[in-house]
């Protein structure tokens, strides 16, 4: 009976010493903040593709004098469940920077509004946008607000 007491001790004053390690702060470690920085990067990147690309592909489907289809529609005919997120990447980013007839695959679009203007766009930009626009279901309900909300802080701020 005694030997057996003594084993669910050890285990027990195991596992303290254990989770200690990790409870107790290290003193020279920076402190761990996850949320801001990363939604500091969303913010940087929705800030990007605003200025860059929503000024035509305008999310907002009340939106007067549309310039282009918005970018969810534009990103379900790139996306889809085999594409890999590099291929993605890279397809989107080679249009945007040279739109070409050869290479759309929304001729719909190209009929509606014309090609997309070439712009003078930087290469890293497009592909952090474009990786974005992979990462991010543009069509949601919870997006569209997000997105609504950052549009109303823009405003305050100016
Ligand atoms: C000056 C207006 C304008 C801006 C700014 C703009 N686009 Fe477009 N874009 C268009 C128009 C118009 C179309 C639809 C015609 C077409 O497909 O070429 C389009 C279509 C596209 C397509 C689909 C092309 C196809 O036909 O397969 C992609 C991808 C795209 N845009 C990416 C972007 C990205 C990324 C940005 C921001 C970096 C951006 N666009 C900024 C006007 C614009």
């Amino acid at each position: 009976m005694k030997k057996l007491l003594k084993y669910p001790l050890f285990f027990v004053s195991g596992l303290l010493l254990v989770g200690s390690a990790f409870i107790l702060p290290d003193k020279n470690a920076t402190p761990f903040q996850p949320n801001v920085q990363a939604s500091d990067k969303i913010q940087d990147i929705m800030t990007l593709i605003d200025t860059r690309c929503f000024v035509c592909h305008n999310p907002d489907m009340k939106t007067e004098n549309r310039l282009a289809p918005p970018m969810y529609m534009v990103r379900s005919h790139y996306y889809n469940d085999t594409i890999s997120r590099e291929n993605f990447i890279e397809q989107m980013t080679v249009f945007a920077l040279k739109p070409d007839l050869e290479k759309s695959v929304m001729p719909g679009a190209v009929r509606n509004f014309g090609l997309m203007p070439q712009s003078s766009f930087d290469e890293n930009e497009v592909r952090l946008i474009a990786g974005y626009i992979y990462d991010t279901d543009l069509q949601s309900d919870a997006w569209f607000k997000s997105w609504k909300k950052f549009k109303k802080a823009q405003l305050k701020s100016k």
